[in-house]
């Protein structure tokens, strides 16, 4: 079979960072990516080709293609953090030989997985159970394993309870669920209450919607009631401060995600001092090669466990084609009812 050297992808149209921090989604996708012909690169040994199938749509990515994540751009290549696939060829080496022809999740470590083909790592590529979904597999890495490690900051806080923004999001659910299996409880904070009951199913102990006039009184009852050292933040809002600064001593910030726009004043300082109060990050990026291959095999498997059972499930919004997404992205997720996957 003859392999193509080009391939359709929603390319990246600016290089490196953006001058100053940007919103969370940008005003329009087109100042971003364009539909490109984008030149593959010859494989290396450790290398795969891979057939994308499906690929989702994640914050971060939204912050990558403005030039405002953890890494640079680099112009011309494709956006697109995680995806799955099918692998076409190899570039040597036994690893990469072995996953010819299997359907994998994977990250795109080469050229990204908006595309209709992408290069990858083979160490970084999934091969997937036959009874998975392409939806699951699609967004099988970044989301689940951060839910496996945020719950591993909350173990070690010593702290049973914790209190969880943006609950309603995919990952949010997926911590919810997780949760629940291992004897954690959450105070999941929503900002609209349509979500509530689904919540509460999933996991949750309790739901506070920030929009309520009695959210601050609810908060303070459920804070007192479960004593939550841990918030897990991907808001970064002023309620986000409030509701750490109403938390116990020896609480934990964790700044995991940045979807408000808002910049919080920190209004008792005193408490980082006298409370031995922590503010810390968490990125996925730092935490996955710190972890040891046995580790990430037996996580990973995990996941897939979870997935196939239905005790996780990616909520899909809508699915998009590449020439659809450009102008069709923005206003999908805007429904906000899970994620949007592009299907070259
Ligand atoms: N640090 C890491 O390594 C890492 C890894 C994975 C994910 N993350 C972060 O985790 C977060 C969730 O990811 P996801 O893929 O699950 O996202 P998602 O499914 O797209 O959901 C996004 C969520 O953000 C909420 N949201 C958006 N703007 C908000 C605002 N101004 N105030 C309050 N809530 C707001 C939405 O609430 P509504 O439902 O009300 O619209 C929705 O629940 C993101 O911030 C992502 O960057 C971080």
């Amino acid at each position: 079979m003859a392999l193509p050297s080009t391939t359709k992808a929603l390319a990246l149209r600016e290089g490196g960072y953006a001058p100053a921090p940007t919103a969370a989604v940008p005003d329009r996708m087109a100042d971003h990516i364009e539909l490109a012909d984008m030149p593959l690169p010859a494989l290396k040994p450790g290398q795969v080709l891979i057939e994308v199938i499906m690929a989702p749509v994640n914050p971060s990515d939204l912050f990558y293609v403005q030039g405002s994540y953890g890494q640079p751009r680099t112009q011309g290549n494709a956006a697109g953090f995680e995806g799955v696939g099918r692998v076409l060829a190899s570039g040597g080496g036994k690893m990469a030989d072995a996953l010819i022809g299997a359907r994998v999740a994977f990250l795109g470590t080469v050229t990204g997985t908006w595309a209709a083909h992408a290069v990858s790592d083979a160490a970084l590529c999934i091969p997937l159970r036959d009874d998975l979904r392409d939806e699951d597999g699609a967004a099988l890495i970044v989301n689940p394993l951060t839910a496996v490690a945020l719950l591993e900051r909350v173990r070690e806080a010593g702290s049973e309870a914790f209190i969880l923004n943006a609950a309603g999001s995919q990952l949010g659910r997926l911590i919810l669920g997780l949760a629940r299996d291992q004897g954690q409880k959450a105070l999941a904070v929503i900002r609209r209450g349509h979500d509530a009951e689904e919540l509460l199913s999933a996991g949750a102990t309790e739901v506070l919607v920030s929009s309520d006039s009695d959210f601050a009184t609810r908060a303070g009852t459920a804070i007192r009631s479960h004593k939550p050292r841990v918030l897990l933040d991907a808001v970064g809002d002023q309620i986000t401060a409030d509701l750490f600064f109403a938390m116990p001593s020896g609480a934990r910030w964790v700044s995991y995600g940045k979807m408000s726009d808002e910049s919080p004043r920190l209004g008792q300082m005193g408490q980082f001092i006298f409370m031995d109060k922590h503010i810390e990050g968490f990125w996925l990026s730092r935490w996955l090669p710190a972890a040891s291959p046995e580790r990430r095999s037996a996580l990973i498997a995990d996941v897939q466990a979870r997935f196939a059972s239905g005790a996780w499930a990616t909520r899909v919004a809508s699915r998009l084609s590449l020439p659809e997404a450009i102008d069709g992205m923005l206003p999908a997720l805007e429904q906000g009812t899970g994620k949007v996957m592009l299907v070259p």
